[in-house]
């Protein structure tokens, strides 16, 4: 299997290692001058399209066609803030269950966005990746995301995932399938087979775990996304459909994560003096 970025680094480091963001604006309603949390992965789900468009007598693709610009937007605006990494729930495994033209014209939103955001994604040095059963998806998108990818040698400025035909439980069930089929062949051996190993083969994990995740649409649950990496996300749900999400929207999330205080499980730090 192949190896990601984070070889040989545990959660921990890659913490550690963190610098904030740059986001511009003056950082609002800290109460002490305890150092804010960094943020290096935000992980969007981006829900209520469908009833954006039926709120409107739309046809549901229409609130797809908004979201798509709403990603555009958002995009933007994290690479401007220097997020180093963005993860967006573009398609679930469970999806392919919808009406076969809405999935279709999902696929061509997607299709679409690969082709017109290229000069872009280039320009400001964003690398694309994808994450799921990539293999389920029309091969003109595989073939996209292959075309899209950065040469060897070419540093990002920020790592963009497309989680397509996604599922949390699915992708740590494939995971620990293929680790047993190694173990099978022997190429694995079980007991010396430690948790940072499983991370550094859970294609989620590639960007370290998610600092921030956002979900709109007026839910608040997680729905099978990024379920390893989110283990200690801060969440933050917006009452907005996701085609009404803009830029100040996001800056407002981040906004509030950096008010937040991770413990990650421990007790706060004393104050000092
Ligand atoms: C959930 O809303 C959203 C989706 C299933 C698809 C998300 C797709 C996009 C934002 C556009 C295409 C993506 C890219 C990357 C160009 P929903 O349909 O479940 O909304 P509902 O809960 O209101 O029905």
């Amino acid at each position: 299997m192949g190896q990601g970025e984070n070889e040989g680094r545990s959660e921990e480091e890659m913490r550690g290692e963190r610098q904030g963001s740059t986001l511009e604006e003056p950082e609002l309603g800290r109460q002490s001058s305890a150092p804010e949390p960094a943020i290096r992965h935000i992980a969007i789900i981006m829900d209520g399209n469908g009833r954006w468009a039926e709120e409107r007598g739309l046809p549901r693709i229409e609130g797809h066609r908004e979201g798509a610009k709403a990603v555009r937007k958002v995009v933007r605006r994290a690479r401007e803030l220097g997020i180093p990494s963005l993860t967006l729930f573009a398609f679930s495994e469970q999806n392919w269950e919808r009406p076969s033209s809405e999935v279709a014209g999902l696929m061509t939103l997607l299709e679409e966005f690969l082709r017109t955001e290229e000069d872009e994604l280039r320009k400001n040095r964003i690398q694309l990746r994808a994450i799921g059963r990539v293999h389920r998806l029309p091969p003109l998108i595989q073939k996209r995301f292959d075309e899209l990818e950065m040469a060897e040698g070419e540093t990002p400025e920020m790592v963009l995932t497309l989680a397509l035909s996604y599922g949390g439980k699915e992708e740590i069930f494939d995971t620990t399938h293929a680790l047993l089929e190694m173990a099978r062949a022997g190429a694995l051996k079980p007991r010396s087979f430690t948790i940072e190993d499983f991370e550094r083969v859970l294609p989620s994990m590639r960007n370290g775990p998610v600092d921030l995740m956002i979900r709109t649409g007026n839910e608040q649950r997680i729905s099978n996304f990024m379920l390893w990496g989110a283990a200690y996300a801060e969440l933050y749900f917006s009452p907005k459909r996701w085609p009404d999400f803009t830029e100040l929207d996001l800056d407002e999330a981040i906004r509030q994560y950096r008010r937040r205080e991770r413990r990650f499980g421990r007790i706060a730090p004393e104050p000092t003096t």
